[in-house]
């Protein structure tokens, strides 16, 4: 069996580095990202959350004002989220004054922010109005986002608008145990990327296997195979009808593989540079052909 953890793709990593990761992540969402744990009338519903906004009974308020309730934010893909602004209920006397955040990829085993180490409560609001902002010591990576209150309104109910601002993630991290098949897609459907970034980890006491695995439809591709226990990669940015076979380039690295420790491999990619790192041993050269871009719209496996 072939092991796998921590597959990272960083595609297109100029670009999202030259980019500022404060975009509002709440605002455009649909009714349908929103989920509680109750609600206390239908314009009190989590879709009614979103900071500044006033429709409905302007906020989310849970049936009941006690600890146990919890407002829940889909954002449809794993984001980066840097911090987070609350506001209290439209012209109300509900806000909620301390809370937690959770965060999880399935919308199950949920985790708690922590800061310093520890399950860090969040000063929340003391009145309707005031938007507080607070920035988060460490980038939460997640598709679900939970809020749930602790403290609220003394002489209200527990009552919330809020914002998450953050960036989508451009490097993912995926787990995978050698049955399952990993699917990560590119954001972007046709993405020509100059620059990026592949590392996992493996163990295996395998010979032979494939660990990834990408196409594009022009014949692109990155393929990183065990082979009677050695590391190939071989990769292909491109090949035109006259030059089918130019484009493609293929290395080795490291023996005995199949040793059931774990190793480490990198791929990075800069136009038509590579640095293939096995176990910190790096091999640099240059991808043959005239080709710059790695043209992968399909899935990589
Ligand atoms: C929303 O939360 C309720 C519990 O309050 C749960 O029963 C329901 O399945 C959730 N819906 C979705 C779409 O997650
Ligand atoms: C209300 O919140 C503001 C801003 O966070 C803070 O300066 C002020 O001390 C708070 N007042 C009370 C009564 O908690
Ligand atoms: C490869 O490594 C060298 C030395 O660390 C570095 O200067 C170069 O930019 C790297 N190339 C790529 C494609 O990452």
């Amino acid at each position: 069996m072939l092991l796998v953890t921590s597959l990272i793709i960083t595609s297109n990593g100029a670009w999202s580095a030259s980019r500022k990761c404060d975009d509002s992540l709440v605002a455009p969402l649909p009714i349908k990202s929103f989920n509680s744990s109750s609600e206390y009338g239908r314009g009190y519903a989590a879709a009614f959350a979103k900071l500044n906004r006033i429709q409905g009974a302007g906020g989310w308020s849970p049936l009941d004002t006690n600890r146990y309730q919890w407002l829940q934010v889909d954002l449809g893909s794993r984001k980066q989220v840097v911090s987070i602004a609350t506001q209290g209920r439209y012209r109300s006397s509900d806000w909620t004054s301390q809370y937690q955040l959770l965060y999880s990829d399935a919308a199950n085993n949920w985790r708690p922010y922590l800061k310093d180490g520890n399950i860090w409560t969040f000063k929340g609001n003391n009145n309707s109005e005031d938007v507080v902002r607070e920035e988060l010591q460490h980038a939460i990576v997640a598709r679900y986002i939970r809020f749930i209150p602790l403290h609220w309104s003394q002489k209200g109910r527990i009552g919330v608008r809020l914002e998450l601002y953050g960036c989508s993630y451009w490097a993912d991290v995926i787990s995978f145990d050698g049955h399952s098949i990993i699917s990560y897609r590119f954001r972007s459907k046709k993405m020509k990327t100059v620059k990026d970034v592949i590392s996992l980890k493996f163990k295996t006491t395998a010979r032979d296997g494939v660990l990834l695995y990408g196409e594009g439809q022009q014949g692109d591709y990155i393929l990183l195979q065990l082979q009677r226990a050695t590391m190939e990669l071989s990769i292909n940015l491109g090949s035109s009808q006259y030059n089918l076979i130019k484009g493609h380039t293929s290395v080795t690295s490291g023996s005995l593989l199949d040793d059931g420790h774990w190793h480490s491999v990198a791929i990075e990619r800069y136009r038509r540079n590579i640095n293939f790192t096995l176990d910190h041993q790096t091999q640099q050269f240059r991808t043959n052909g005239e080709f710059e871009h790695l043209d992968l719209d399909y899935e990589v496996n």
